[in-house]
């Protein structure tokens, strides 16, 4: 089967970049849900596109790679609220997705929301108020990895970053070959101007804290309190 027909299935076989990435996500995690989750009473990871939870091959999909961080976190203890909400624009995947979050461990701390159905752009307002319930200022993790080379616009993701102590990452597609987003780059409305940091260099995750909610120990860089770049 060609590589494009197994992308097409509900599940498909994981790569040496689908490895990359998600070492890279464990690593930010795990470092994040030690402060975040210490500090706030409550933090949300948005997913935005999900997957299925799995790869064929068998390593674990994105979503379940955050439960099971925090579930197997040696600080988890001490750990307060998060809640995981993910969509994912196909529906068996939506499916597949529940039956592996199913399947996990719980904690009355943990809230897995089940996975909305349907195009980003569309459940976007959906994400945003989950993220934000009743106007929280809760610090928010959007993890924004789409297939297509249409990433979503500067403008949409510029809106994940309203509140305070609040990241975005996003990881290099193909490393050493990473797929720049439209109007990326360090101009006006381009990585640096979302994020305060142009670093997309291959695998690299690139976040910014912002407001005064910020993360622990925050610098003083102006409009925000810290920034960070995270390499595998
Ligand atoms: C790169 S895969 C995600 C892999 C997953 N994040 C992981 O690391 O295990 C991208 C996923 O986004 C879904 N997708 C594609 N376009 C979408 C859209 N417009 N809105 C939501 N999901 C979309 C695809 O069906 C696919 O499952």
């Amino acid at each position: 089967m060609s590589r494009r027909a197994e992308l097409q299935e509900t599940l498909w076989r994981s790569d040496p970049h689908t490895a990359l990435k998600h070492l890279i996500y464990r690593h930010y995690v795990n470092c994040w849900m030690g402060k975040i989750l210490q500090k706030f009473p409550q933090a949300t990871i948005v997913d935005a596109f999900a997957g299925p939870g799995a790869y064929v091959d068998g390593p674990d999909g994105s979503p379940v790679i955050f439960a099971k961080a925090y579930l197997e976190h040696s600080h988890m203890s001490r750990f307060r609220n998060l809640s995981i909400i993910t969509a994912e624009v196909r529906p068996d995947r939506c499916d597949e997705l529940s039956r592996r979050f199913a399947v996990l461990g719980t904690d009355k701390r943990l809230r897995i929301a089940p996975p909305l159905v349907g195009k980003f752009l569309d459940r976007f307002p959906d994400l945003l108020s989950a993220a934000h319930p009743n106007g929280s200022e809760a610090p928010v993790l959007w993890i924004v990895d789409p297939f297509a080379k249409e990433p979503p616009p500067m403008s949409v993701l510029r809106q994940c970053l309203t509140g305070p102590g609040l990241a975005v990452g996003r990881v290099a597609r193909n490393p050493g070959r990473h797929v720049i987003p439209e109007g990326a780059g360090s101009g006006q409305g381009g990585w640096l101007s979302v994020l305060g940091c142009s670093r997309l260099a291959a695998g690299v995750c690139v976040c910014r804290w912002r407001g005064q909610g910020g993360a622990p120990g925050g610098g003083s860089r102006p409009g925000g309190r810290r920034a960070e770049d995270v390499r595998p």
